[in-house]
């Protein structure tokens, strides 16, 4: 299934290849995702039960509304494409979403609204990038986009109900994870930079993520594993990050990763994938 958000750090390139690291019985219990972003990984192995995450309350509060409410989503989202369609030139489009912009940031994260505006900033922001001023509230520039892509109820209810066994929290990994049970599988997928930007773990999210909070996330998997729930994380295939993961099990895989919007900035780097089985 096909996510309906883009977001920095997607995995839909490589959903196959992790995958195929899993361990062969990871659902005989419930897939855990602390990190859910854009969702590909959950939506590319479309698990029968499942607990996904996120410390980003507008995020989750936008699945929450999938989940709950398909069609108003819907609706909200096509009364904004058609008022975006109807400007008729560059300055006016641009207008309208520093419009939804300023509604947004607003808007009670809890709200329809909030949760509408997420995904038309999504589509329409340059390269569907999230990213929050030190306020918390979201600045990225209009993307110049000349329509609102195209999108289907199908496509809403369809991850609507992939969500209806799912449980959503608005939680730090560490707490998400206490609920974990024995035969249970975690994918963590935090934010981290592609090598080939820098080599450091400095924040690129809305919320920071640094060296210290990998450190953290190692230590979990390790104690995880004392308490037989396996795990997997992804992570860039830097120095700092292969010595912050030695204890468990570490190997490299190839991916592709778009860095900018242009065809230039794509191309193949290594990332890590490290688990604790
Ligand atoms: C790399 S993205 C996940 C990408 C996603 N798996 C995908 O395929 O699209 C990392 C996510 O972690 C969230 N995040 C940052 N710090 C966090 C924390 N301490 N606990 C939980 N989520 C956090 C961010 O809001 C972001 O959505």
């Amino acid at each position: 299934m096909k996510p309906l958000l883009k977001w920095a750090g997607g995995k839909r390139a490589i959903a196959g290849e992790l995958f195929s690291n899993f361990p062969a019985d990871w659902d005989t219990g419930t897939y855990i995702e602390p990190f859910i972003g854009g969702g590909a990984m959950f939506l590319h192995i479309n698990p029968k039960k499942a607990v996904i995450a996120d410390l980003n309350k507008r995020l989750i509060n936008f699945y929450t509304y999938v989940k709950n409410e398909p069609e108003p989503i819907y609706a909200k989202i096509m009364d904004i494409a058609k008022r975006f369609n109807r400007n008729s030139t560059e300055i006016l489009k641009k207008e309208y979403f520093l419009e939804i912009r300023k509604a947004f940031n607003s808007s009670e994260s809890t709200s329809l609204e909030s949760a509408a505006y997420l995904y038309a900033l999504n589509k329409l922001c340059f390269n569907g990038l999230y990213r929050e001023n030190s306020r918390g509230e979201f600045n990225v520039p209009f993307g110049q986009k000349k329509i609102f892509p195209a999108l289907e109820l199908a496509e809403v209810k369809n991850v609507s109900l992939l969500l209806r066994n799912t449980k959503i929290m608005n939680s730090d990994f560490e707490t998400t994870t206490k609920i974990a049970k024995a035969g249970d599988f975690i994918y963590f997928d935090p934010p981290y930079k592609p090598v080939n930007t820098s080599s450091s773990f400095t924040s690129y999210h809305a919320v920071g993520f640094d060296i210290e909070d990998q450190k953290r996330l190692a230590e979990l998997m390790v104690d995880l594993a004392k308490n037989g729930l396996r795990a997997m994380c992804s992570n860039s295939d830097t120095p700092v990050s292969r010595d912050i993961y030695k204890e468990l099990d570490i190997r490299a895989i190839r991916a592709p990763r778009m860095v900018s919007a242009k065809a230039s900035g794509r191309g193949s780097i290594s990332e890590l994938l490290v688990t604790n089985y």
